[in-house]
């Protein structure tokens, strides 16, 4: 199978792959779709058989959860068996857009979708392609990433068909992703609200509408060691798994003063400059001796929509090493932050 690739750049062309992606949903298939976000491998969410290929196509474990896409409220708060007051105010100051509310499960939700866990992840994209595939089938979603587990997200559909092009029917190009990291997700099915994985919609505005609204231990420590999951059952957060948001090169962080102090600690590290690809914001290495330097702007929003993709570019180059210079560390930054982090670990 090759997957069919539909553009969606005039009202015709989206009228038209709406249609289709509503036609291929309803029938149980599966289909790679654009978000703000990255994109999505959407299947029927109310049919367990249709969510099973999302998981053989990518990979997955049976253990991670997978988010419902919904186009309205509406939809939101029947998929959900109980809708917290704190998951309305959160929505009606964050959605549509890049917040996933973790919400108790209603009773249509599968056990495929939760991983047989008691509550179910929502979102209600700001990209208006998924809300118009809801609307033409009447269906919500269930879509996670559409990358091979534990590689990088794709932010555009080219990312899409280099992993998962001869897997899947259709792709959906919708553009690259304004967003470019995956969603915030906030836990409001239990007393106090939680942010299981932070995104460009940070701590500090959460609390503004979530006063007290903590972040997982393993989050804000970037401990790969500890998942707030104790004991059976699904993983609390599994996006928070240690290799989760990799890239094939080895990655790291470093904060460097100058281009001949990047050198000296790439030296001390034994990597080889000319295999090397750089990600600079501030102090720009400039001599050539580096297989690439990608400069991306120091403004987290720029920043995030520009990482991901330059993260495919190191490693469609057969780059051995990424280093990333150090981001600052304000609330903006916090999401950014948690994937290089993640995408370090080995
Ligand atoms: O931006 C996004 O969220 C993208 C786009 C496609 O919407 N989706 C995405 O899905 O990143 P995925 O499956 O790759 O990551 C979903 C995250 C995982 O960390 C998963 O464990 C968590 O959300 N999650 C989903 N449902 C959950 C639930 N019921 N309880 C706790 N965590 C949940
Ligand atoms: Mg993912």
């Amino acid at each position: 199978m090759k997957a069919e690739i539909l553009p969606t750049h005039t009202p015709a062309l989206f009228a038209s792959a709406v249609t289709r992606a509503a036609e291929l949903v309803s029938r149980g298939e599966i289909a790679a779709l654009p978000t703000e976000t990255v994109y999505g491998l959407a299947a029927n969410a109310l049919d367990p058989a249709a969510v099973e290929k999302i998981y053989a196509a990518k990979g997955r474990p049976a253990s991670n959860p997978v988010i419902v896409h919904v186009g309205s409220l509406d939809l939101a708060i029947r998929c959900a068996g109980r809708w917290p007051e704190l998951a309305s105010r959160l929505a009606a100051e964050f959605w549509p857009g890049p917040l996933t509310l973790v919400v108790p499960r209603g009773p249509g939700i599968p056990d495929v979708v939760t991983a047989g866990g008691s509550t179910v992840g929502l979102r209600w994209p700001s990209h208006p392609f998924i809300p118009a595939v809801v609307r033409a089938c009447g269906l919500p979603l269930a879509a996670p990433s559409a990358n091979l587990s534990n590689r990088l997200s794709p932010t555009s559909a080219d990312h899409v068909y280099r992993q998962l092009g001869d897997r899947i029917p259709l792709i959906v190009d919708g553009g690259d992703c304004n967003v470019g990291i995956e969603s915030t997700v906030v836990d409001v099915s239990g007393d106090e609200p939680v942010i299981l994985r932070p995104g460009m919609i940070h701590a500090d505005a959460i609390r503004a509408v979530a006063a007290g609204c903590v972040a997982t231990a393993s989050n804000s420590k970037f401990n790969p060691n500890s998942n707030s999951n104790s004991g059976a059952g699904p993983l609390r957060s599994p996006g928070m798994l240690p290799l989760h948001y990799a890239p094939r090169a080895r990655l790291r962080c470093l904060a460097w003063k100058s281009e001949e102090d990047l050198a000296q600690q790439a030296a001390a590290m034994s990597v080889n400059p000319s295999k090397t690809w750089v990600v600079a914001h501030a102090t720009i290495p400039m001599s050539g001796r580096w297989a690439w330097v990608s400069v991306i702007p120091e403004d987290s929003e720029a920043y995030a929509r520009g990482l991901y993709s330059e993260l495919h570019r190191a490693d469609e180059a057969g780059a051995e090493w990424i280093l990333v210079e150090a981001l600052p560390d304000t609330p903006e930054w916090a999401g950014i932050a948690d994937r290089l982090h993640r995408a370090s670990r080995r």
